[in-house]
């Protein structure tokens, strides 16, 4: 094999062939880019690498070739008929030129676009989560101010209410009015539970190993009765894994797993199917909650993490999944919702393993 010192030179390999196709001259280029000696090149067919086929005396090939893997070499080859007077092909040249540096250059450009590609798009998702808790702690530090003048005025309300009930039992309709009242008032001061619960700061002293597999077994066993009370034939299927432990309050989490698990059950309808699963990947665990039910248009997916957003008009607080989110937050994990209109949907809730939290303490 020739030297290749010049492997990467802009000078280009150059030879002529006569109409049997064998070398009648070339440059040391030409030698050098085919790794053959040049006085084995000339006087000899062309090499195995380049002819490959039959080739037409007026056929003009343009290619690039890989030469052997060692070298990895790849060559950009032309090759096209010169002709005599009359018009007929007089002899072929060949030009080579090698790329291998320029297909390096394009291949680590290419990796460096998908790179910053991927860089971005956890930059984009962080940023949404920043924006998320922020405006999750906004949110919190207004209910918190004004949570303690509604529960006052709201302990005003029910009070009153109670006292009006005691008053006057014989007097139906008027009771009707006052358990409306008081119904209201109660949802109003849950509203405000909700709210405080989403600003609420981490409470370390409440956090401990926590198995989200157990968590699963009690919330199903809390939530399920009061479905089957309102009739519902939904189906609840588990797949539940060992090994999920997370660091957090075991009660927040049940809060989390329960509003996931309503908005499931209220998405389905008749014979609803809900998976309900525990998993670890990569450092994580993971708690998913899968139903067929109605699913989200594109809106509600952008949304569902917006506090009071609801497509369940007064039904909906919509603050179920926005204290979703700000207990994933405050566990340092994530909450993804997958969805499709129609077909259903899935939201993971993903938490980092145990081992996980205390060593990103520890360091
Ligand atoms: N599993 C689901 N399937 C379909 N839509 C869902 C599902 N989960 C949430 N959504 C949509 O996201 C919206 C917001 O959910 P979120 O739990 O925050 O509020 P809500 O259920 O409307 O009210 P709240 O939970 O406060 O009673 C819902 O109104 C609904 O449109
Ligand atoms: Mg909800």
């Amino acid at each position: 094999m020739a030297a290749l010192e010049h492997v990467d030179s802009p000078e280009r390999g150059v030879l002529l062939l006569d109409n049997n196709l064998n070398v009648t001259c070339a440059n040391r280029r030409a030698a050098e880019v085919l790794g053959v000696a040049l006085e084995d090149l000339v006087g000899s067919p062309l090499p195995d690498l380049i002819m490959r086929r039959p080739v037409r005396p007026d056929e003009v090939i343009e290619e690039v070739l890989h030469t052997d893997a060692q070298s990895e070499r790849v060559i950009h080859r032309y090759s096209g008929p010169v002709f005599a007077a009359d018009g007929s092909p007089a002899c072929r040249v060949e030009i080579y030129s090698d790329i291998t540096a320029r297909r390096r250059l394009e291949t680590e450009i290419l990796d460096r676009n998908r790179e910053l590609a991927e860089l971005n798009r956890r930059l984009r998702e962080a940023q949404d989560r920043l924006v998320q808790s922020e405006r999750l702690r906004a949110l919190g530090e207004m209910a918190a101010g004004i949570a303690h003048d509604i529960n006052n005025a709201l302990g005003i309300v029910l009070g009153n209410a109670q006292l009006a009930k005691r008053k006057m039992p014989q007097e139906a309709e008027l009771t009707q009015c006052i358990e409306s009242i008081e119904l209201a008032a109660r949802d109003a001061a849950e509203t405000v539970r909700r709210l405080k619960e989403i600003g609420k700061p981490v409470d370390r002293s409440r956090y401990g190993p926590v198995d989200l597999s157990t968590i699963v077994e009690e919330v199903i066993s809390t939530t399920v009765p009061t479905w089957s009370e309102r009739n519902q034939l939904v189906k609840v299927e588990t797949n539940l894994a060992n090994g999920c432990i997370v660091e957090g309050d075991p009660a927040e989490l049940r809060e989390a797993l329960s509003n996931i698990l309503l908005n499931a059950v209220q998405a389905v309808s008749g014979n609803g199917l809900i998976e309900i699963s525990t998993s670890l990947e990569s450092g994580r665990a993971l708690l998913r909650v899968t139903d067929n039910g109605v699913g989200m248009n594109e809106e509600t997916k952008q949304r569902v993490f917006d506090p009071f957003f609801t497509t369940r008009g007064a039904e909906g607080t919509g603050l179920g999944m926005s204290m979703v989110a700000a207990i994933a937050i405050r566990h340092q994990g994530e909450v993804v919702v997958d969805s499709e209109e129609g077909i259903g949907t899935t939201v993971t809730l993903k938490l980092p393993l145990l081992d996980i939290v205390d060593r990103k303490v520890e360091s």
